[in-house]
């Protein structure tokens, strides 16, 4: 008999009320009472069915029984609607098949598991409910953000991982190279790279960003989304050595513009997984975090907040808060400053904009005023920055006097420059933390638990 899979009899088990069906799963808790046992099947869908196992109705009671938690099972027998139990309806067996057998040391035994013991076991927590339920969330928002900019006219651009740029000029780059470490060749008393795989220096990207752009300008509106490595050495529950980031850029669009499409965008992912992973949300809202709901409904119906990075160091300095980091107007803002102003003067979302030149990417557009460039960073409750972006800088002589400042070869930018120089015009991206979304989405804490495998600076396991 073919097998039916739990999500869909989610919806259409009424129409099977004592028909004959066939499930398959994994054990997550079997009770054997004698005459009569319990198993609780999971097909990977957050619910899973309670399969009802009596002796006097199939062959092989004692085999089945007998089995442990995390075995994986196919089961034939009558559905059985109940309108009483907490679960909508039950199976009641005529077949067992034993699929796979598990070993008594399964991790998962018990029903509560603390997050940081279930962190040790990456290639098994997935079978936990939370875990389920925030790896599910990240399949979904990845999704809704493909639907959103989909409906828009957005082309995905599929940027490279290997690059000679440093977007973000931080110098937080894994290097990628195929010379012999312990013999590397030498010239003028330097390492020669003239001698490696790409007969130059090359690194892993931490963002796709500079690739992108020449895109854009060839579509109008794009969006990559995919990994990207930082070698931060800031071991928080926010960092990840390898994340994921989503980066729309579009043409003909100015800094406001841009701000509208991020907090729509937002807006858009949070209502799409509320929607399509109610189940899960309701268990992230009992167990993790009891304020989930309510203040993700919060943040679609408000507008959020739009602030000059000016405006914010004086609301900090006349806040008569003691902050570990002195305040001053110049500073990049510590992620003290960033909760203060999130969670207890604006309670929402806050748009950041207008920074000073000197803490910000050479390629953001420099304002009038000779200071401050058309950066905008979005801050949130509880995570701090979840995007970082700008207008671009669309001006080719100040791009480059700018790069030049910086210490940018021309030539390494060639690709990135000539977008100046062939029909430039205002446009502006940004780049959203995935992980750092997920967590938003779920209330889960550290970044740990919302990647599959976790890569964060000491740490890697798989
Ligand atoms: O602000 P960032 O550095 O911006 C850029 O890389 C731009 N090139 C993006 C663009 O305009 N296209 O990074 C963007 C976002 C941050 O706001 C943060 O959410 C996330 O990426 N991020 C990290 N997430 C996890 N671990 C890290 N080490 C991260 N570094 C940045
Ligand atoms: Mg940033």
């Amino acid at each position: 008999m073919k097998r039916i899979e739990l999500k869909d009899l989610d919806k259409t088990y009424a129409q099977y009320d004592g028909k004959e069906i066939t499930v398959c799963g994994w054990a997550r808790t079997i009770r054997d009472s004698k005459n009569i046992a319990f198993i609780n099947l999971n097909d990977g869908y957050f619910k899973g069915v309670q399969i009802v196992l009596e002796r006097d109705k199939v062959a092989n009671y004692d085999e089945v029984a007998s089995q442990l938690v995390g075995s994986s099972f196919a089961v034939t027998g009558k559905l059985i609607v109940t309108p009483q139990a907490q679960q909508p309806y039950e199976i009641n067996a005529t077949k067992i098949e034993v699929l796979g057998k598990s070993d008594a040391d399964y991790p998962l035994q018990k029903k509560h598991h603390t997050i940081e013991f279930l962190r040790t076991i990456p290639s098994i927590r997935a079978r936990s409910n939370l875990f389920n339920a925030v790896f599910r969330i990240r399949s979904v928002a990845a999704f809704a953000i493909h639907k959103f900019f989909n409906e828009r006219n957005f082309v995905y651009i599929h940027t490279p991982i290997i690059t000679a740029s440093d977007c973000e000029g931080a110098g937080e780059m894994f290097q990628v190279t195929t010379l012999d470490l312990d013999k590397l060749p030498k010239k003028d008393g330097k390492v020669d790279y003239g001698e490696d795989f790409f007969g130059k220096k090359v690194a892993l990207t931490v963002s796709g960003q500079l690739n992108e752009e020449p895109l854009t300008h060839a579509f109008g509106k794009t969006y990559t989304f995919g990994p990207t490595f930082r070698a931060e050495n800031s071991n928080t529950s926010r960092h990840a050595a390898e994340f994921w980031m989503m980066e729309p850029e579009m043409c003909f669009c100015d800094i406001n513009e841009l701000m509208d499409n991020e907090e729509e965008m937002v807006k858009y992912v949070i209502s799409y997984v509320m929607k399509e992973c109610s189940a899960e949300m309701e268990f992230l809202n009992k167990f993790v975090d009891t304020g989930l709901i309510e203040r993700l409904k919060n943040i679609i119906e408000n507008k959020f907040e739009r602030l000059d990075y000016t405006d914010a160091i004086d609301i900090l300095l006349k806040s008569g808060k003691k902050f570990e980091f002195k305040v001053e107007w110049g500073i990049d803002l510590q992620s003290e400053h960033e909760r203060y102003l999130t969670e207890e003067v604006f309670k929402k979302p806050v748009f950041l904009k207008n920074y000073p030149k000197e803490i910000k990417a050479f390629y953001m557009r420099q304002n009038d005023d000779g200071k401050t460039v058309a950066a905008v960073d979005l801050l949130v409750p509880g995570i701090g920055e979840l995007i970082g972006g700008s207008q671009r800088e669309e001006r080719l002589e100040k791009l480059l006097a700018r790069m030049k400042e910086c210490g940018l070869s021309e030539e390494d930018y060639q690709f990135y420059i000539d977008t100046r120089r062939y029909g430039t015009n205002v446009h502006s991206g940004y780049g959203l933390g995935f992980e750092r979304m997920i967590m938003y989405l779920t209330g889960v804490s550290n970044i740990r638990d919302v990647e599959i495998f976790p890569r964060t600076v000491g740490g890697i396991q798989g």
